[in-house]
């Protein structure tokens, strides 16, 4: 593995990698992802070994933007445009009907494609160097915390690719808003920091209020996942001595304290869960941020990072 600071060589030599069916670890916006050529099964099948993913579950194709949608996706409704012109580049993904040349392999079997445009000049360059649409799950083992610095990519994981391309911090910190388009009314089957109301606001009506869709529809909606080797306990105060995220002040290196604001929480939690799991310790207690739904994407990670 080498950890390389994003330049035009590193990134040319990440290119490289990819189009000859490799696989990198790039940056985004959201959370690092374990990158490759979208349309090469044996390079996405690569992908799924290296994460220890299962087979069902499937990735996200990165593109340069909307001129590129026509390589992936067969048909989009009108909307996807307005939203695209509105949130790309940046941290919504949008399913739709997959082209027959984007390998089942990628979308875990399913007939559809879920796309985004990366708000990461590093990323940006990578797809397009690389001339490929390029699939990326966040550059963690299935069910653990994504890394939003490179120096929290697994060490064992790093050490299996050629290249960590090292972008810094990632600016939000949590994954994209996964929305399905292709069946009547628009659904969100991951919340992130693009809200409903965001969403709500494009469409010009309210966001689907169906049931949770069928296991086919959200192969990705595991229960536990997001979490680190401790368990997360969700818990209203924080005892000093006890391993935590908290409000108040920290009593201790094994506290930290959060940000009241969404999106800085957002940008530190999973960081923050991975200095404490690195001290070793058992349990991590986390204080209940406020609701509303500003803080949608931050509850639902913590929901799933606390389940056993
Ligand atoms: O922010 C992100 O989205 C990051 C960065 C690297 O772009 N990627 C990411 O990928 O979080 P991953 O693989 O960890 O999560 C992909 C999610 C899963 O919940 C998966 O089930 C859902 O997207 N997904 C992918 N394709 C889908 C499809 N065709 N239909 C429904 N859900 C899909
Ligand atoms: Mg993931």
């Amino acid at each position: 593995m080498s950890v390389q600071l994003p330049t035009s060589e590193s990134i040319a030599e990440a290119a490289r990698v990819i189009r000859e069916g490799g696989v990198v670890v790039m940056p985004t916006e959201t959370v690092y992802g374990l990158a490759c050529d979208a349309l090469n099964e044996r390079a996405v099948a690569r992908v799924f070994e290296l994460k220890g993913r299962p087979n069902e579950n499937p990735l996200i194709v990165h593109i340069a933007g909307l001129d590129d949608l026509p390589k992936v996706a067969e048909s989009w409704p009108p909307i996807v445009e307005r939203l695209a012109e509105r949130f790309w580049p940046g941290p919504l993904t949008m399913v739709l009907p997959k082209l027959p040349s984007v390998p089942l392999r990628t979308t875990g079997g399913l007939d559809t494609v879920a796309v985004r445009v990366p708000d990461h000049d590093v990323a940006l360059v990578l797809i397009e160097e690389s001339e490929r649409p390029l699939a990326a799950p966040s550059a963690n083992l299935f069910g653990r915390l994504s890394p939003t610095r490179a120096e929290d990519v697994d060490q064992e994981l790093a050490a299996r690719v050629p290249m960590v391309l090292d972008g810094g911090p990632c600016r939000i910190g949590l994954e994209s808003t996964v929305l399905d388009l292709t069946s009547d009314e628009p659904r969100v089957l991951r919340p992130g920091s693009v809200s409903r109301a965001d969403i709500q606001a494009v469409l010009g009506h309210p966001l689907g209020s169906a049931p949770p869709p069928a296991a086919r529809k959200s192969p990705g909606l595991y229960q536990r996942h997001y979490a680190p080797r401790a368990a997360v306990v969700l818990v209203e105060t924080l005892p000093s001595g006890r391993a935590g995220l908290t409000f108040a002040d920290p009593c201790g290196p094994n506290q930290v304290r959060m940000p009241l604001d969404p999106r800085a929480y957002a940008a530190q939690l999973y960081n923050a869960l991975q200095r404490l799991d690195a001290l070793g310790v058992d349990e991590i207690r986390v204080v209940l941020p406020p609701r509303g739904e500003a803080w949608e994407a931050v509850h639902d990670r913590l929901r799933k990072a606390s389940a056993s």
